[in-house]
């Protein structure tokens, strides 16, 4: 008997997405190591966040909150959106696959662009969708009026604001040009805002406040990268009530556990903490981007999120070897290779804080200009 015969035939192509914060596949402790590739906040959690995990260990033995009610008055509070319009996930991983099996049919048509977040198209193809995809301009921005015409006859859109791993913020005229002329259409446009609260303030585009207008429109956000909150596993989406209502009848029971949630709530009341990593990341990232700027072969995507795409190819090296000689000095980097659209020459940083960013520098300095 050959199990994997016995599989759906769409799911037996599949292979797991390749991603960034590999640590634990490491030799080295995750003591020792620099994590510049998983896009997270240098700071840890916030300490409102941890007293409040500490807080709910009494809640160990009892089943979490299924409708996780009051997750999600708190960021009802903290976002001004109704709880209705709100549904949690087990990161906002679990919502892209849990929006994908809800709304893709059948060989029905997505839109993705590249390069961007890979379990877009894992989520889609579990589904059984078919996958169109959109190659971003040469300076790896979307071309609006592109992706409205390859957009006929597609069922989803997927977004990533700002896109990862290009780090660049799509226009907020140009995402309401998009959402129009979907909602005409009949398409949902699904957008990914998980690194929003990084990008500076004046520069926003998030979609969030025009909720109540598009029908068509659904937003996911995490705690994972701002809130540092990435192990515990929780993120959300926002969408018009009856995606919500409907997403809800068939997502997992008690996918969110009491401690994730606990944390959850806890870092929405810590604005002192919000605050002090918005500022950090907005100086790291002038910072880095001068420094990384001047290595010799480095081109650098200037950024609006809290991690930098790089072309390394003047250095001659690729970014695999790259990779290897800076975990030589416990430094751990995002070789890109995996993206679509991308080849062997990019790299992903992460923006981390002023002396571990130096290091970053320095070791940088060391391989390139010395090997
Ligand atoms: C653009 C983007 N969206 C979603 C995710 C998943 O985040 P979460 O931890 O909330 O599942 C990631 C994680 O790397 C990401 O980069």
């Amino acid at each position: 008997m050959k199990i994997e015969n016995l599989a759906k035939e769409h799911i037996r192509n599949l292979k797991p997405c390749i991603h960034g914060g590999e640590v634990w596949q490491l030799e080295f402790s995750k003591k020792n190591i620099l994590d510049f590739s998983a896009n997270v906040n240098p700071l840890g959690p916030s300490p409102k966040a941890i007293n409040a995990i500490i807080e709910s260990f009494w809640k160990i033995p009892f089943y979490p909150d299924s409708n996780n009610k009051s997750v999600k008055e708190a960021i009802s509070k903290s976002i001004g959106i109704s709880p209705e319009n709100l549904i949690i996930g087990n990161g906002s991983t679990e919502i892209i696959y849990l929006f994908s099996e809800v709304f893709v049919k059948e060989d029905e048509r997505v839109l993705i662009p590249a390069p961007t977040f890979g379990e877009y198209e894992m989520a889609v193809l579990k589904a059984n969708g078919k996958i169109e995809y959109l190659y971003l301009t040469h300076d790896f921005k979307i071309d609006a009026n592109e992706f409205i015409k390859k957009m006929e006859d597609v069922k989803v859109a997927f977004l990533c604001n700002p896109n990862n791993p290009t780090g660049l913020l799509v226009p907020f005229d140009d995402l309401i040009k998009i959402v129009d002329k979907a909602e005409k259409n009949n398409t949902l446009i699904f957008v990914d805002e998980d690194f929003m609260d990084f990008a500076p303030k004046e520069k926003c585009s998030s979609l969030i406040r025009e909720i109540d207008y598009y029908q068509n429109l659904f937003i996911i956000k995490s705690f994972t990268k701002f809130f540092g909150l990435t192990g515990l596993r929780i993120g959300y989406g926002i969408g018009n009530k009856e995606a919500i209502e409907i997403m809800s009848r068939v997502k997992i029971p008690w996918n969110v556990n009491c401690l994730a949630e606990a944390a959850a709530i806890a870092t929405l009341t810590d604005s002192e903490f919000s605050d002090k990593t918005y500022r950090l990341i907005g100086e790291e990232r002038e910072f880095l981007m001068n420094e990384l700027s001047q290595i010799k072969g480095f081109y650098v995507i200037p950024s609006d999120a809290n991690f930098f795409l790089i072309n390394i190819k003047k250095t001659g090296l690729k970014a695999k070897e790259l990779k290897s000689k800076l975990l030589k000095f416990g430094i751990l980097i995002r070789d890109c290779d995996s993206f679509k659209g991308l080849d062997e020459y990019y790299i992903r940083v992460a923006i981390r804080t002023r002396k571990e960013n130096e290091y970053l520098i320095e070791a940088l300095k060391k391989v390139i200009n010395y090997g």
